[in-house]
């Protein structure tokens, strides 16, 4: 199925979306092997995260996906935080399992990049596990460069592998 064809609504997140949109990103750790983070060791109280959140607020802002009510996917932007580096956004994005290839990703990436533009943003940026072939190729369709590697920063079961930073200047 095509975004196209489902009921997707992306819209940013707002205080009541912290539960459901904490919910959604322990899910996707929980599916993905490309994400630092592996299933249960995001263990943060969610009163210490809600804390962290308000504290920076002004420079870190989230855009969710929702099919009906229920998010599916999310992109969290944030800005620098010292003037010499504030218009760089840093991105992190991720798409629950039963949604990945419909077009959602993508979506989110292209609000976010509307989002960062309209805040004046230069450059946008993100690290990427080399092995997430997938997302590596939607980064680079979307006209993020690999700019700089991590290398070896990542110990899986099949031996170390890097991290990519890629870019793209606005
Ligand atoms: C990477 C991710 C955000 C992409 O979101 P998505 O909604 O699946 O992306 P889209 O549907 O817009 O797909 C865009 C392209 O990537 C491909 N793709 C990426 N991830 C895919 C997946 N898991 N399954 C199928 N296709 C995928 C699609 O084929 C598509 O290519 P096409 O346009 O040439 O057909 C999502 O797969 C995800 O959250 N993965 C797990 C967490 C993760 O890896 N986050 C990124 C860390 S940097």
């Amino acid at each position: 199925m095509d975004i196209r064809s489902m009921q997707i609504v992306i819209r940013k997140a707002g205080w009541r979306d912290f539960g459901p949109l904490l919910n959604l990103q322990r899910q996707v750790v929980r599916e993905s092997e490309h994400l630092a983070a592996t299933r249960g060791e995001r263990k943060e109280p969610v009163l210490f995260a809600f804390a962290k959140a308000i504290l920076h607020r002004k420079r870190v802002h989230t855009l969710l996906a929702l099919a009906g009510n229920e998010p599916v996917g999310y992109i969290t932007v944030v800005f620098g935080k010292f003037r010499k580096v504030g218009e760089t956004a840093y991105l992190v994005v991720g798409v629950r399992a039963s949604h990945q290839g419909q077009g959602i990703g993508t979506t989110l990436l292209n609000e976010a990049e509307k989002f960062a533009r309209s805040r004046k943003m230069h450059r946008m940026e993100l690290e990427v596990f080399e092995r997430n072939e997938s997302a590596v190729r939607l980064y680079e369709k979307l006209g993020y460069q690999i700019e700089g590697r991590r290398r070896e920063a990542v110990k899986t079961p099949n031996g170390y592998s890097d991290i990519i930073w890629m870019g793209k200047l606005l």
